[in-house]
């Protein structure tokens, strides 16, 4: 049998998105408190004479399928690093919404890196991993850990966070993806309008919020929807007034989550999708379903978390 290994790769919605001013190198310091949600992407990595990426999917035609891709670079960045050639086929089976906000490219570059160092037996600690995780992006670190995890610097050094319970999130995908690089640019464009500033020297250094860090170690429902709803402009997420900027029918949505019940709403990462905290999974349904009918988003997905990180499923070398 030909050998392939699988890894299973969860989505994320950032339960907090403290942002910095912008650095001298362009990033923003952050303080980001990421969640893994059972939302999953699937890569399939097997042998084959040159790197190639192929993806599957009802979003698939949105997915590069070129040198771009995360998970080709992830690919190329570990054979450079071992001075082998990337020898690879790279098969993503996509369910996380593309551009979306919730760390898809990010999950399937984690998932690449882990796949082909099981293929290859380059046996890159778990050190190793992490930091050409944080070589490929700010996201990507965290998708390879899952769990819960406050991410500070530009998101990519991690401290694990304990979790005492499951949330039940409902998340509404929009049509279309929004660029992450434009929204850092919206929030910096709206604090210089607002007289505040946007770069280190102005912006005051981001810090979680112990409200939220205490809700997820208790496992508290209502303490973690009232922090959620507690930063500034009503939500935990300092780019979301930037995603609604750019893209003002995202206030129909999270209006349309919190008439239907959600505890809380707000737009997950760089956006467009809406995340909700539900108080079960019965009210997650239902907050769904009236999310669907409302006419205000293309599809409403329920997820719980916290989920576990990257995770080889398969693995045909065994069979
Ligand atoms: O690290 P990643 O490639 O995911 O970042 C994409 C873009 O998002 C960066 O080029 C930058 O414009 C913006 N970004 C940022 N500050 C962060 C993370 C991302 O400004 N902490």
């Amino acid at each position: 049998m030909t050998a392939s290994i699988a890894v299973r790769v969860p989505a994320k919605v950032n339960a907090q998105l403290a942002v910095g001013g912008r650095r001298p190198d362009g990033f923003h310091d952050l303080a980001n408190v990421f969640f893994a949600v059972g939302l999953y992407d699937e890569i399939t990595v097997t042998p084959a004479d040159e790197l190639r990426i192929t993806v599957e999917g009802p979003d698939a035609d949105q997915v590069p399928c070129d040198r771009t891709n995360l998970a080709a670079r992830a690919a190329e960045l570990l054979a450079a690093r071992h001075g082998i050639e990337p020898r690879v086929h790279i098969h993503i089976s996509k369910d996380i919404p593309v551009a979306g906000g919730m760390a898809g490219g990010s999950a399937d570059g984690a998932g690449a890196l882990l796949a082909c160092d099981a293929l290859w037996g380059t046996g890159a600690s778990r050190t190793e991993l992490l930091d050409m995780c944080a070589e490929l992006g700010s996201d990507v670190p965290f998708s390879l850990v899952g769990g819960a995890a406050l991410g500070r610097g530009r998101g990519e050094l991690l401290t694990p966070l304990a979790v005492g319970g499951t949330f039940h999130w409902v998340f509404a995908v929009a049509d279309g993806g929004l660029s992450t690089p434009a929204v850092y640019g919206e929030c910096d464009r709206l604090r210089a309008e607002h007289g505040t500033g946007a770069t280190t020297d102005d912006v005051p250094d981001p810090e979680p919020s112990a409200a939220l860090l205490s809700a997820l170690h208790d496992g508290d429902t209502t303490a973690l929807a009232g922090a959620l709803a507690a930063g500034t402009a009503g939500s935990s997420n300092d780019l979301q007034a930037a995603a609604i900027s750019l893209r003002p029918a995202l206030a129909d949505t999270l209006r349309a989550g919190t008439e239907a019940g959600a505890l809380a709403a707000l737009v997950s990462g760089s956006g467009p999708t809406c995340a909700f905290l539900a108080k079960d999974a019965a009210g997650a349904e239902q907050v769904a379903a009236a999310l669907r009918a409302s006419g205000t988003c293309r599809t409403a997905r329920v997820a719980a978390g916290p989920a576990a990180g990257a995770t080889v499923v398969r693995d045909s070398r065994n069979a």
